[in-house]
């Protein structure tokens, strides 16, 4: 099963046919909510909102471990996590969607694995490519398919929040190589891959990232919400696309 962890703007799936809910208990707490069940195009395809269903929960404390864990116990094969990001290029602009293939983890404090504690061996995860290839791909020629224009490569910066950043730490994060940033991709995209469940990403352009273009003087938050809400349209159908709607073998 595909399940979708939705960010800001993205609270619930609209064209999921919701068949039930539960709530899912893990040894390392709650996850943000109860995860949604149900079919899109007929395939099997679960939901959580990673903020909680009342956008109640900071990036900083979201329990990433827990919604990771309730999702694998529950049969998730795949995980396409959709978020909103700030834009750190000329070329991306509010409203864009982008697949990035690298994370560069700025975060701070969080539970970021699952490997430790008194019962736990050392274990070090391979994460050379962060996203899963081959989903990414998925992905990128569902875009393709439903005429979506995407950017299919762009490196993301994971920071604290819950505060947007400085134009000073913008300009440090593009000389790292940044192109967008957001606060809720790791430890997310490091916990599935220790779970061994392949991840990738839908990044949602919602503002131009601290000092840069319109947001030389600030950063709207209503302008955030706007655009998030135009954008998640593409996100949904890109959903639907990847997994098949339209398709003559699709129900
Ligand atoms: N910075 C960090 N996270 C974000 C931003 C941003 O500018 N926009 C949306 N999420």
């Amino acid at each position: 099963m595909l399940a979708v962890i939705g960010g800001s703007g993205l609270s619930q799936l609209a064209n999921l046919d919701i068949s039930h809910r539960e709530i899912l208990r893990t040894p390392y707490g709650e996850p943000s909510g109860a995860v949604t069940f149900g079919q899109i195009c007929g395939r099997p395809v679960a939901f959580l909102a990673r903020h909680g269903y009342g956008h109640t929960i900071p990036p900083h404390e979201v329990n990433y471990r827990a919604n990771i864990w309730a999702l694998k116990q529950c049969g998730t094969v795949e995980i396409i996590s959709v978020a909103s990001v700030g834009s750190i290029r000329a070329d991306l602009k509010p409203g864009d969607v982008v697949i990035p293939h690298q994370i560069i983890d700025y975060t701070w404090g969080r539970k970021s694995t699952y490997h430790e504690g008194p019962e736990c061996t050392v274990a070090h995860i391979d994460f050379t490519e962060p996203y899963d290839p081959a989903l990414r791909k998925k992905l990128i020629q569902a875009a393709a398919l439903a005429s979506i224009q995407v950017s299919d490569s762009a490196v993301y910066a994971a920071t604290q929040g819950p505060r947007l950043e400085t134009a000073a730490e913008i300009n440090r994060l593009e000389r790292d190589g940044v192109d967008v940033v957001g606060m809720t991709g790791m430890p997310e995209a490091a916990l599935a891959r220790e779970l061994g469940i392949p991840y990738a990403a839908i990044s949602v352009v919602s503002n131009f990232a601290a000092g840069r273009a319109d947001s030389r003087d600030g950063i709207s938050f209503e302008s955030i919400q706007d655009v998030l809400h135009e954008s998640m349209g593409h996100v949904r159908t890109l959903i639907e696309k990847m997994i098949g709607c339209g398709d003559t073998t699709c129900s």
